[in-house]
C-alpha cells in the first residue's frame, strides 16, 4: 500500500548533502559511500524493508497450539532493564542480549534493509501511576539511566551504524502522559507520578535517550504517546504534545532527534470503530456524552494518531513525523464482535451494542479478557501512518494476578487482578483481566490462545 503524504527528507540530511554539493565532494562521496540504509535516514524506515523477528517470542509463540501461523511475525525486542543489555537468562528476555539480537538481525538482512524495533523502556521510578512495571531504578537514579542504560545501549547500536539495519527505537512508554494525566491535583493523580514531574527526571531521561541514541545514523527514535482513551480528551491532548515537544528539546536533545511517535504501546484501544462516530447524535443525545466515549474527542487509535501528528507538527515537530500504532491485542474478534451498530434507543444502547472495543472501561489495560490480535504488521497503511507495528509481544503478560515475589522490579498492581474493582484512573470500573497471569513479561499460555482465537482479521 502506498501514503498519499509523501514526506520531504529529514531537513539535516538535505542540508548535510547540499554542502557536500557546495564543496564539490560530490564524487568523493558517491565513491566512498556504500549505498546502504545506513548512509540516510529515509522517510519512513518501514518503506522497502523487513522488520526483524524475535527467534526468542518466535519460538514462544510456535510452540502453541495454532501459533506456527503467526510466528515469523516481527514484535519488538524489549530493553527492560540494565541486565537485559547484556542478556539475563530471564523468562521475560531470555538469553540473548542486545548484540545476540543485532548480529541475528544483521543475519535476518543478509545485506537488504531491515527494521529492528527496539523498546527503551527503564525510566527512573518507571510506570509511575500502575506496580505492574514499575522497574529497577528508583525516581532519583537519573545518573545511573543515563550511564548504565541508555549509554552502553548507544555504544553497542554504534558497532551496527554500517549495516543494512534501520533501527527502530520506541521511547519510554507510559513516561510521558503520566506526567499530564495522573498527577495533582487531578483526582487521578499518584504520589509517584508527583515525583517524576517534580525532580524532571522523565523529561531529562527522555531528552537524553533521544539525543544520544538520535545521534545514530541509523536510529529512528519514536516517542511513546500513549493511547486515545489516555489523553483524547481536550484538556491532556495539546498539553501532552506540548511536553512531548519539551522534552525533545531537553538534555541534549532537539526535535530533530524525533523521527515520529507511537501509540497503543502494549495497549487494548481499537484501531477503528466502524459503527460509531463523534460528529453523531442519537435520540438528542451526541455520542461524545455516551458513558463509553465520555467525551473524548476520539473513538479510535487511527484517528486520534493522525490527528496527534497534525497536532505535534503545530507545535513544532518536523512536517515528516510519522506514527506507529501497536495493534498486537487491539484486534476484537470473535463472535462477540458486533457486525452492526447497536439500537438507536438511547445513545448508551447505541454505541456498547456497536462497539468493537469490549472492555469494561477504556482506562483497563492489563490482560484484557476477550481481546485478539489486530492488524498484522503493516507497512504505511494510512496516511501520516509509518506502520502498524506489534511492539508488545503478544502471549506476554501486562502484570501478575495475585502477587509473585521476583527479581525484575515487577510488582503487583490490582488493575491485573480480575477481582479488582478499580480506582479513579479506571472510573471505578472492574479490572476486567484474565485470571491466573504471571509477572508482566512472563509467557502466559492461556492469553496467547484467547488473542488467536479472537484475532482480527482472523488468523487463517
Ligand atoms: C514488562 C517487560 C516486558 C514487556 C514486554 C512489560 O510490561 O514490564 O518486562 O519485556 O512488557 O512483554
Amino acid at each position: 500500500m502506498s501514503r498519499t503524504n509523501a514526506h520531504p527528507t529529514r531537513p539535516r540530511r538535505a542540508l548535510a548533502v547540499a554542502s557536500a554539493l557546495l564543496l564539490g565532494v560530490t564524487t568523493a562521496l558517491t565513491a566512498s559511500a556504500p549505498a546502504t540504509a545506513a548512509d540516510e535516514r529515509v522517510d519512513n524506515p518501514y518503506v522497502g524493508a523487513d522488520v526483524y523477528v524475535n527467534p526468542i517470542w518466535s519460538a514462544n509463540a510456535a510452540a502453541e497450539p495454532g501459533g506456527e501461523a503467526v510466528a515469523d511475525q516481527p514484535t519488538g525486542v524489549w530493553l527492560d532493564r540494565i541486565s537485559a543489555i547484556e542478556g539475563n537468562d530471564s523468562p521475560t528476555t531470555g538469553d540473548m542480549g542486545l548484540r545476540d539480537h543485532l548480529d541475528e538481525a544483521v543475519a535476518q538482512a543478509a545485506g537488504e534493509p531491515l527494521v529492528f524495533q527496539l523498546v527503551v523502556y527503564n525510566l527512573p521510578g518507571r510506570d509511575c501511576a500502575a506496580l505492574a512495571s514499575n522497574g529497577e531504578l528508583g525516581p532519583e537514579e537519573i545518573d545511573r539511566y543515563e550511564s548504565e542504560y541508555i549509554d552502553p545501549i548507544a555504544d553497542i547500536l554504534s558497532d551496527y551504524e554500517d549495516t543494512s539495519l534501520r533501527i527502530v527505537t520506541t521511547i519510554e512508554l507510559d513516561s510521558l502522559p503520566n506526567l499530564i494525566t495522573n498527577v495533582s491535583p487531578r483526582n487521578t493523580a499518584t504520589p509517584e507520578c508527583d515525583v517524576m514531574l517534580a525532580n524532571g527526571n522523565y523529561v531529562n531521561g527522555v531528552g537524553y535517550a533521544l539525543s544520544r541514541l538520535g545521534a545514530i545514523d541509523n536510529v529512528y527514535n519514536y516517542v511513546d504517546a500513549g493511547h486515545h482513551g489516555w489523553i483524547g480528551w481536550e484538556d491532556n491532548f495539546a498539553a501532552s504534545a506540548a511536553l512531548f515537544h519539551e522534552a525533545a528539546n531537553a538534555n541534549g536533545a532537539t526535535p530533530d532527534d524525533v523521527h515520529g511517535f507511537i501509540s497503543n504501546t502494549a495497549n487494548y484501544s481499537a484501531l477503528k470503530e466502524e459503527h460509531f462516530a463523534i460528529g453523531e447524535t442519537i435520540n438528542g443525545t451526541p455520542v461524545r456524552q455516551s458513558s463509553w466515549v465520555d467525551w473524548n474527542n476520539y473513538v479510535d487509535e487511527l484517528s486520534f494518531a493522525q490527528a496527534l501528528r497534525v497536532e505535534l507538527v503545530s507545535q513544532g515537530f518536523d512536517p515528516g513525523i510519522g506514527m506507529l500504532i501497536d495493534t498486537s491485542r487491539n484486534g476484537w474478534g470473535g463472535p462477540d464482535r458486533p457486525v452492526s451498530a447497536g439500537p438507536t434507543t438511547d445513545v448508551d444502547a447505541y454505541v456498547d451494542g456497536g462497539r468493537f472495543d469490549r472492555r469494561i472501561q477504556y482506562g483497563n489495560w492489563c490482560n484484557q479478557a476477550g481481546a485478539g490480535l489486530g492488524e498484522r504488521p503493516t507497512t504505511a497503511p494510512e496516511p501520516g501512518i509509518d506502520a502498524y507495528v506489534w511492539m508488545k509481544p503478544p502471549g506476554e503478560s501486562d502484570g501478575s494476578s495475585t502477587e509473585i515475589p521476583n527479581d525484575e522490579g515487577k510488582g503487583f498492581d490490582r488493575m491485573c487482578d480480575p477481582t479488582y474493582e478499580g480506582n479513579p484512573r479506571n472510573n471505578h470500573n472492574m479490572s476486567g483481566a484474565l485470571p491466573d497471569a504471571p509477572v508482566s513479561g512472563h509467557w502466559f499460555s492461556a492469553q496467547f490462545q484467547e488473542l488467536l482465537a479472537n484475532a482480527h482479521p482472523p488468523v487463517q
